[in-house]
């Protein structure tokens, strides 16, 4: 096997990774770890189906192919400190939800394991499908405990990993069980990923835009300093473009608590700026909020300070970026440009949902926030590719390993 464990080497992966089509499934039980951790409206419904609607291609494929289906996801964090499980997490109303979606009834088991469960199991006939109940309301999952993985994987002949969302987690149900399953192989929906985000950074049309903003610099510089590398525009906006902006043309940062190796990190980008492939924006000018804090104002990015935030990027930023994003034909965006919620912060992000529905090429986009705003301004169909993870699409844009595709690695 060729593949580097330290990098995620998408085509690599791609090669090396076993898929449906590669194991013979008729009669077979089929484990799916699916990732259903969607947000959730105040009745606890889901606000959005494409986590739910993306793995269908799988599930149907298994069907097809005479085997019975056992679901098993995770959603949120749902144990108390004594180690309770929050009911409002119990996936009891999916199955119906399921149901309706997929066309095909789908049964509940109420124990995550357990004789019950692994009886339901034993009597699903091939075209039947059974979802458990939340893999987190089992301490086992995130300690990645080896007995809970083998017991999880006894439900079944074969394990699909189809929760791209969740590959960055050593979690019972996404590396350990690969340990105690007959068979192993990624789902369809896991293989779109990989081959949607390969086509957008390998070979991509040109010129390629990298968008990223958003909140959480630490954990997503990693991401613009390997892009500086492969784009050829490396566009900043949210948090992410005003800790570029204080940095090059002052204003203070202490508020942005951000570790000091990012601080480092982004004056090392800033100073040797000439040296990448791509060239950098980050704003000029931002919206921000004055007086009582109830005065939408614009600001030159010279004049923010560490009581002056920026809500959005500026009139002078979102010209300047609508004339490099009308060059483009290959976007990849992560991160809002702003506070977009607040339709007097919305412009900036409005701005690049239009970029994105207007490119004439490959268009990749993920990451909670961001998918939210194309939903909320824009349409799904209006990206060529809308990731269904957030940090596991971030780490894979860094290059960064994600532990449960290594797992998956032919043997
Ligand atoms: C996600 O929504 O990003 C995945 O489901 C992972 O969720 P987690 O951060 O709770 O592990």
């Amino acid at each position: 096997m060729t593949h580097s464990a330290n990098q995620c080497d998408l085509a690599e992966l791609l090669k090396n990774i076993p898929f449906p089509g590669d194991v013979d499934l008729s009669g077979k039980k089929v484990f799916v770890r699916t990732d259903f951790n969607v947000p959730l409206d105040e009745n606890g419904s889901p606000v959005d189906d494409g986590r739910l609607r993306a793995v269908l291609p799988t599930i149907n494929h298994l069907l097809d192919h005479g085997a019975s289906v056992i679901i098993g996801s995770h959603l949120r964090n749902p144990l108390d400190r004594d180690g309770r499980p929050d009911p409002r997490f119990s996936f009891a109303p999916l199955a119906r939800r399921l149901s309706r979606i997929w066309e095909v009834d789908v049964s509940f088991a109420p124990e995550v394991i357990g004789p019950a469960t692994a009886e339901a199991a034993a009597k699903l006939a091939p075209g039947q499908v059974m979802l458990l109940e939340n893999l987190r309301f089992h301490p086992g999952e995130i300690t990645g405990d080896p007995a809970f993985a083998k017991e999880l994987a006894a439900l079944a002949d074969v394990y699909v990993n189809d929760a791209f969302g969740v590959c960055h987690r050593a979690h019972a149900s996404m590396t350990t069980i690969v340990r105690f399953a007959g068979q192993s192989c990624g789902g369809l929906a896991l293989k779109n990923e990989l081959m949607a985000m390969g086509r957008a950074l390998y070979n991509p049309a040109q010129p390629m835009a990298a968008i990223i903003g958003g909140r959480n610099v630490d954990f997503k510089l990693p991401v613009v300093t390997k892009l500086m590398n492969r784009a050829d525009f490396v566009i900043l906006g949210g948090q992410m473009g005003d800790a570029f902006s204080r940095l090059a043309l002052g204003g203070g940062i202490e508020h942005f608590s951000l570790a000091q190796e990012s601080v480092e990190e982004i004056r090392a980008i800033l100073s040797r700026c000439r040296e990448y492939k791509a060239k950098l924006f980050f704003p000029v000018d931002a919206v921000a909020l004055s007086g009582e804090g109830d005065t939408v104002t614009n600001v030159p990015a010279q004049n923010l300070t560490p009581e002056l935030v920026s809500e959005d990027i500026g009139p002078a930023t979102q010209l300047l970026y609508s004339q490099v994003f009308s060059l483009c034909r290959t976007i990849i965006w992560n991160g809002p440009m702003g506070a977009y919620e607040t339709p007097a912060f919305s412009k900036g992000t409005a701005l690049v949902t239009r970029a994105l529905a207007e490119c004439p090429g490959v268009t990749l986009a993920g990451g909670v926030d961001t998918s939210a705003a194309i939903l909320k301004m824009s349409d799904r169909n209006q990206v060529s590719f809308l990731s269904t993870g957030g940090s596991a699409f971030l780490k894979a844009l860094a290059g960064q390993p994600l532990v449960a595709l290594e797992a998956l690695l032919r043997k």
